[in-house]
């Protein structure tokens, strides 16, 4: 088998992985020969473009340090304040400043050459996320040849959103240079599709663009999953069970409603807490039965949408506490902290409800983890947004426009009073599909495709696989 490259943004670091892209790459890396790629998680004074290896819990790990001014453009710059708020539909969110662009390249080509030298005749480099789309540019240009794939962990935007990002047609003819694009969703594949099919026809000065040429590049949407199996033992594990108890004497009888989320615009953290102060305002016999557990850890904090987002939902929970907590009942609790898997498996498993209502989502694992640590014989009920890719995957979820509080309110009435038949039989399905899509066979699809010869010869061209069922 080819020794495997995977590149990313943030590598592993020692302890609890934060996001699901570490969590779900760390499990592929050490079942396969090869190693990690990516920034070191430091800020130098002087640029550099060798990389330092080192092994971290078994998995060998490539990381370059950024400077401050290169790491500020590069991430907080053009990936966080132009790309992701874009690719979410967040336009009024997007600081759009153009020479970001400078650093977001210098970036991708140091990252490129200081991967280089690492390159073996034959290895597979999978490279994940937007703050990397010209990478595989970058590394054609140095001469590399080698089988090169792109897999997007976010939502890929409608074409108006895409054309307000500065350089987008440079972005896209980056993306061709790509032997295999995955998406989360199908919805994504169409998006892309649409931009294959309607290409921007002018330029600014009227001369006609050279439209992209995808026909060397297979697009398809590979649903990424977590471990549901592994959730299951986690929730009943030691130091799940510790975090168990401890909830469980503060909630008494209380059933447990449980949002987990970074502190992110993207995942509609106030209009949740709306939709929550909407069913106590409109169900007050289930005051004091009821309690949000809200956990929010804060994200990309130097970015000012960010900080708003915060101040945002600090006066709303501050709202709904002064509206309906009593001496004796307090309505909700958030905590703006990280926790590590076995306490969130531990609260997943307790929670009556999951609530995962983002505005706009690539997948959404903590969907799949909700579902993979519930008790087969009393099982919680997922709440799901149907803008996050997961509810193309988990039909049997309560699904919710986030943007509807109402209707989020009642789907929450429902969930609670949900009978027992009722839950099992919807989670029963649910587990199957999580099982069906677990990253496992996520990367095990995605890396049998850009195998040397997992497209058979032909690559297929966006409309070829445009409409397929996902593949994982
Ligand atoms: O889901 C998108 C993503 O960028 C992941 O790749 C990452 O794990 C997560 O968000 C956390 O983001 P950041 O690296 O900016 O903290």
């Amino acid at each position: 088998m080819s020794r495997l490259i995977v590149v990313s943004n943030r590598t592993p670091g020692k302890g609890p992985a934060a996001g699901g892209l570490a969590v779900a790459l760390r499990k592929t890396l050490a079942e396969r020969d090869g190693f990690w790629f990516g920034w070191s998680g430091r800020l130098v004074d002087r640029p550099t473009n060798q990389a330092e290896f080192e092994e971290i819990e078994g998995i060998r790990v490539g990381k370059v340090d950024l400077t401050r001014d290169d790491h500020h453009a590069y991430y907080a710059g053009f990936s966080n304040s132009i790309l992701w708020p874009a690719f979410h539909l967040r336009l009024d969110l997007a600081t759009i400043e153009g020479h970001w662009y400078e650093g977001y390249r210098r970036v991708n080509q140091l990252f490129a050459q200081a991967l280089l030298p690492h390159i073996e005749e034959g290895d597979v480099i999978w490279v994940h996320d937007y703050h990397l789309i010209p990478f595989a540019t970058e590394l054609r240009h140095l001469g590399v040849r080698n089988r090169i794939g792109f897999y997007l962990h976010i939502p890929f935007p409608t074409l108006d959103a895409l054309y307000a990002i500065p350089h987008n047609t440079e972005l896209m003819r980056d993306l061709s240079r790509y032997d295999l694009i995955g998406l989360q969703a199908n919805r994504d594949v169409s998006a892309f599709a649409e931009f294959a099919d309607h290409q921007a026809p002018s330029t600014l000065s009227g001369s006609p663009l050279k439209s992209v040429d995808f026909s060397r590049t297979e697009v398809a949407a590979f649903p990424i999953g977590s471990d549901p199996e592994a959730f299951a033992k986690l929730a009943v594990s030691p130091a799940a069970t510790k975090m168990v108890r401890r909830m469980q004497r503060a909630l008494g009888d209380q059933a447990l409603i449980l949002g987990v989320d970074r502190l992110d615009y993207s995942k509609g953290l106030p209009q949740r807490v709306e939709a929550y102060e909407k069913l106590l305002a409109n169900n007050a016999n289930l005051r004091r039965q009821v309690h949000l557990l809200q956990v929010a850890p804060p994200s990309r904090d130097t970015i000012k949408e960010y900080q708003e987002t915060s101040d945002t939902l600090d006066a709303m929970v501050g709202r709904v506490m002064g509206h309906f907590a009593e001496p004796d009942w307090q309505p909700m609790t958030y905590v703006k902290r990280a926790y590590g898997q076995p306490s969130l498996a531990g609260l997943y498993r307790l929670a009556r409800v999951g609530l995962v209502t983002p505005l706009r989502d690539g997948m959404n694992l903590v969907a799949h983890e909700y579902i993979g640590s519930q008790d087969p014989r009393d099982p919680g009920v997922l709440v799901l947004s149907r803008f996050a890719g997961a509810a193309e995957i988990f039909e049997d979820a309560l699904l919710v426009n986030p943007f509807d509080t109402d209707e989020t309110a009642e789907a929450l009435r429902l969930a609670l009073s949900m009978p027992l038949d009722e839950r099992r039989r919807r989670w029963k399905r649910l587990m199957e599909s999580a099982q069906a899509h677990s990253v496992d066979r996520w990367a095990e699809s995605y890396l049998a495709r850009l195998a040397p010869n997992g497209h058979n010869g032909k690559p297929a061209t966006v409309r070829d696989v445009l409409y397929l069922d996902s593949v994982a």
